[in-house]
């Protein structure tokens, strides 16, 4: 690239129109868009209820749209009765029931696919085998897997017959497992023996077996599927391998009929206190939301191949690979491994393989993937795609030129979809073939969502030069109903600040002159390490769980492949380490902070100092910390520190 080109990049302020030959053939046109907006605008419950009706398939019909008796507890279509299995399986089968569903890619490169029929019977002998040992409406499953369809089965399954799953991404550590089935008090956990990543076999079960060790008094059954064959310790009484378990099911199950307000999931994330929050979803809401954006946004045709290739194990695996695609119909593939398994070609090779037209990652895969130069996926036939997505962080403008330009041929629309766990599904994107983009920017909300940038005050902020809150301002189907568990901690952090007016998302952001919307990043104490969010006492404390370490501070900074990296502060018990001290420590630490959480949450660095700088009142000035990561400029004043020597210690010179 040029330096001309770079010039450009970095004062990208260019608008893309849609593609004409995309926009020609578009699912929602301009007027469409315009319809919907306007409806939306003049009636937004009853916009709601009519998309409940057309969308979903109601068991019982719900006579009331909006209970905001409890608000801002909402509940939405809560005297109607539906199914989510039902109505992303049994609703295809008359008409589609020999059409693709899941096309399976594994990292060795074995390939299979399950038609809608197949996967219907697969999800039906699971539910019968869960209820056969036992799990009723209501029940909480916890489910720890490699991406593979039996995944899938597995969240469907659940819903089919009414028990709440929680999905732990296998990356995370047998502590942090432990934490999520000990909070959910789940009677189940459902696993594998591993997963191939890179190349290598993930265990799961070992980590499932540690999680349960100490305390794991909840759950009584463990099922274990076999994917790479690697030897497990199966416990006899509590442990049972999934083909056993599957064994003389009958392929049809009756749905249970559940209550639209029913939890189907719960999902953890991070907040900005240590401990992880159960976000606890609907089922109706949830899936009506996750369906209209699936083909709001993703424009899905009867003939498309839909690639996310976001984990189960975040919300982005919830609702654009499990329930939004399969509740509108769609065939998806799903990948089981690392993007750059056995080189930096697989994503293409897979898009190529499997005819893959809609494309949705995460900026960091994109960043990565762009690194290694345009001649990888020059080698690949992408002709197929037809639109490509971004989601989890912001996109900088030249991560997406590339997508552009190079994945994109220049003919497929980009959507930079901005949602987050807690909102269930996508709330703000350009809709592809009518809103113009930009480079950066997730553009406007979808049709029946009221997003805002407003002041402390809760006023909306005229200057598009100014930022401010990110807020919604009126509830939404898809919206978290709750915290599991912790009703005063759901209210504390998103509807305190506005007077429980507004859901107060943590992100600051700003709109400019034409009202895109743009999301600048966490305003709280959350950061986003190649997309996976992180919070900054969750990663404290597990350092102070070493036993060298007295203190420590964490703090992010721009990485240019992770979007962020954790910079960690690290004060020790006794003197400072220096030297080879210093460096085996901070390896160790690296590791030990890995094992506490999980991989994705190790530091980038580590620095150990005598103290941290801290406030008269004892708080870390963290701003300070952030600011010395980054080699800023320091505004703070420094001059109330207790040794003000500090700085230059803290900026590793002393
Ligand atoms: C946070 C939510 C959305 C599902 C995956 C992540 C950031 C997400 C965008 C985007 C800028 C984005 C926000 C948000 N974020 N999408 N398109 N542009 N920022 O879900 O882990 O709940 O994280 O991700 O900061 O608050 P999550």
């Amino acid at each position: 690239m040029t330096d001309s080109n770079i010039e450009s990049i970095l004062h990208e302020n260019r608008s893309f129109p849609p593609p004409l030959a995309f926009a020609a053939k578009a699912r929602i046109t301009p007027a469409e868009f315009a319809a919907l907006n306007t409806e939306a605008a003049r009636d937004n419950v009853a916009f709601w209820t009519r998309l409940a009706r057309e969308e979903l398939s109601w068991h019982t019909k719900f006579k009331q749209t909006l209970d905001d008796s409890q608000a801002p507890n909402y509940r939405w279509f809560a005297d109607g009765m539906l199914n989510a299995s039902h109505n992303c399986l049994d609703v295809h089968l008359a008409a589609n029931g020999d059409k693709p569903a899941i096309i399976f890619e594994g990292e060795p490169g074995d390939s299979h696919t399950l038609t809608y029929r197949q996967l219907t019977a697969e999800v039906c002998r699971f539910a019968n085998a869960l209820k056969a040992q036992g799990i009723q409406p209501g029940d909480r499953i916890v489910i720890y897997m490699p991406m593979v369809p039996e995944a899938v089965i597995a969240m469907q399954a659940c819903a089919r017959i009414g028990a709440t799953h929680s999905v732990v991404f296998g990356g995370f550590s047998a502590n942090s497992l432990r934490d999520r089935i000990n909070d959910a008090g789940a009677k189940m956990v459902i696993t594998a023996d591993g997963g191939w990543r890179g190349g290598r076999s993930i265990e799961l079960k070992s980590a499932v077996d540690a999680a349960l060790a100490d305390n794991g008094k909840t759950v009584g059954k463990v099922i274990v599927l076999k994917r790479t064959g690697e030897p497990v310790a199966m416990q006899e009484g509590r442990d049972l391998w999934w083909s056993d378990v599957v064994k003389g099911q009958r392929d049809r199950c009756e749905p249970a009929w559940v209550g639209a307000e029913h939890p189907l999931f719960l999902l953890y994330t991070s907040g900005s206190t240590g401990k992880p929050k159960g976000i606890q979803h609907s089922t109706a809401g949830y899936l009506l939301s996750a369906k209209l954006t699936s083909q709001w946004v993703f424009d899905l045709r009867d003939d498309d191949v839909f690639w996310c290739t976001a984990d189960v194990g975040w919300v982005t695996g919830h609702t654009y690979v499990c329930y939004g695609p399969l509740a509108a119909g769609a065939t998806i593939v799903m990948y089981e491994g690392a993007p750059m398994h056995p080189d930096g070609g697989r994503f293409w090779k897979i898009c190529e393989k499997h005819g893959v037209t809609i494309f949705y990652t995460a900026p960091t895969a994109l960043r990565a993937l762009m690194k290694l130069g345009d001649g990888i996926p020059a080698k690949y036939d992408l002709s197929k795609l037809r639109l490509l997505g971004s989601v989890g962080e912001p996109i900088n403008p030249e991560a997406w030129i590339w997508y552009h330009t190079v994945i994109g041929g220049g003919r497929c629309p980009i959507v930079d979809t901005w949602w987050q766990t807690e909102t269930g599904a996508i709330m703000a994107s350009p809709i592809p073939g009518v809103t113009a983009t930009k480079p950066g920017s997730c553009t406007t909300p979808v049709p029946g969502i009221d997003m805002a940038v407003v002041d402390d005050n809760g006023n909306p902020v005229g200057n598009p030069e100014q930022g401010g809150w990110l807020v919604v301002r009126k509830p939404w189907p898809g919206m978290l109903r709750t915290i599991w568990g912790d009703n005063a901690r759901y209210l504390s952090t998103y509807w305190a600040r506005f007077g429980n007016c507004y859901y107060v998302a943590g992100d600051t952001a700003h709109q400019d002159q034409d009202g895109y919307f743009w999301c600048m990043g966490r305003a709280d104490d959350v950061f986003k390490v190649s997309g996976h969010r992180l919070g900054t006492m969750e990663v404290e404390s597990a350092f102070v769980a070493h036993p060298r370490v007295a203190e420590a501070a964490v703090v992010s900074r721009p990485h240019d492949i992770k979007g962020e990296s954790i910079f960690a502060y690290v004060v020790c018990r006794g003197t400072r380490p220096t030297g080879t001290d210093a460096e085996q420590l901070s390896a160790e630490l690296r590791e030990f902070v890995g094992k506490e959480l999980g991989a994705i949450a190790k530091p980038d660095d580590i620095r150990f100092a005598d103290n941290l700088p801290k406030t008269r009142s004892g708080k870390i000035m963290r701003r300070l910390l952030r600011a010395i990561a980054r080699d800023e400029k320091i505004t703070e004043d420094i001059s109330t520190l207790e040794n003000p020597a500090i700085v230059e210690q803290l900026r590793g010179r002393a």
